[in-house]
């Protein structure tokens, strides 16, 4: 539970970050306990991302994810979260519809949502011109470069991205275009880690990394990952921190097993007659004085 720092953390913090360090520390969260738990460990960028399509809601891809789902969940994370920086993914055909869709859809992160910033998939020339668009309208933007999930559809698959030296071109000069549009910091997903050091070397913006090796100036995995609570495939490059799979299967397994012998609820987890006359019911947390004296103590 300690800050190791209680700054508040900003774009230009963040940016700070690649010059003076340290490595910048990003997790998804879609939820308030989540958030909260991740901003009071000292996470510095917290990521709604669209992944909450494939992770907590269920769709087999981030294609499906609209932006009220989206601006619902980044409201709970944002109301949790004192320190780290909230960044709203821009889901899929938020942004395909022209600049001023584009602007009004991103713009309610920030007014509804309480993120301090978006995320937007690609660096294509039409990209490129957006994220030009959202800064100007003083909405900071982090690009995202490499395997994009959005493009699941035309790409076939999820695969490693800038294996071939045309492709890996294209990635670095994606990255840096992103930058001199205005990106305040680059995603660079499931690329050869030899790749995400190029660019990391090339671009003056932070490069957050997730299956893109060490030499990124700061990591992103996504939180149930991290944990042990995804359901299906991991991709390579993630580590289980956690078993809470397991740790809740067993949890519940044991509710069940105590509600159908009865030893759920006991006693101690019940409420009692005979309040203290005067008194309405006790609060429900509290103690509860009609409950009967364990031995040895005084009633
Ligand atoms: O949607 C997401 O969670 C992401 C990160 C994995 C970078 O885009």
């Amino acid at each position: 539970m300690t800050h190791p720092t209680t700054d508040k953390i900003t774009v230009p913090i963040l940016m700070a970050r690649k010059t003076v360090g340290p490595r910048i520390v990003c997790l998804t969260a879609y939820d308030f306990p989540t958030a909260k738990i991740l901003d009071e460990a000292g996470v510095d960028l917290i990521l709604v991302g669209d992944s909450l399509g494939m992770v907590v809601l269920g769709y087999e891809t981030t294609v499906p994810v609209t932006m009220d789902e989206m601006i619902h969940h980044t409201k709970a994370v944002a109301r949790a979260v004192r320190r780290a920086l909230v960044v709203g993914d821009m889901p899929y055909f938020s942004f395909h519809l022209g600049l001023d869709e584009t602007v009004r859809n991103a713009s309610r992160f920030l007014k509804e949502a309480g993120a301090a910033a978006v995320k937007i998939e690609g660096a294509t020339k039409k990209r490129l011109k957006l994220v030009e668009a959202l800064v100007e309208a003083e909405i900071p933007v982090m690009g995202h470069v490499g395997l994009t999930p959005q493009s699941i559809h035309s790409l076939g698959r999820f695969r490693v991205r800038g294996v071939a030296a045309g492709e890996a071109r294209g990635i670095l000069e994606g990255a840096r275009a992103l930058e001199n549009a205005g990106a305040f910091a680059v995603v660079l997903e499931s690329v050869p880690m030899e790749l995400a050091k190029k660019v990391t070397e090339s671009v003056g913006i932070p490069t957050i990394g997730i299956g893109a090796g060490p030499a990124c100036d700061g990591q992103v995995l996504v939180f149930h990952d991290l944990l042990g609570c995804s359901t299906g495939y991991l991709p390579k490059f993630v580590r289980k921190y956690a078993d809470l799979h397991g740790t809740i299967s067993r949890a519940v397994n044991e509710y069940a097993a105590d509600v159908r012998a009865g030893r759920f609820p006991d006693d101690r987890t019940s409420y009692h007659l005979k309040p203290p006359s005067g008194k309405p019911g006790p609060d429900v947390r509290g103690p509860d004085p009609g409950a009967k004296p364990k031995k040895g103590t005084a009633a």
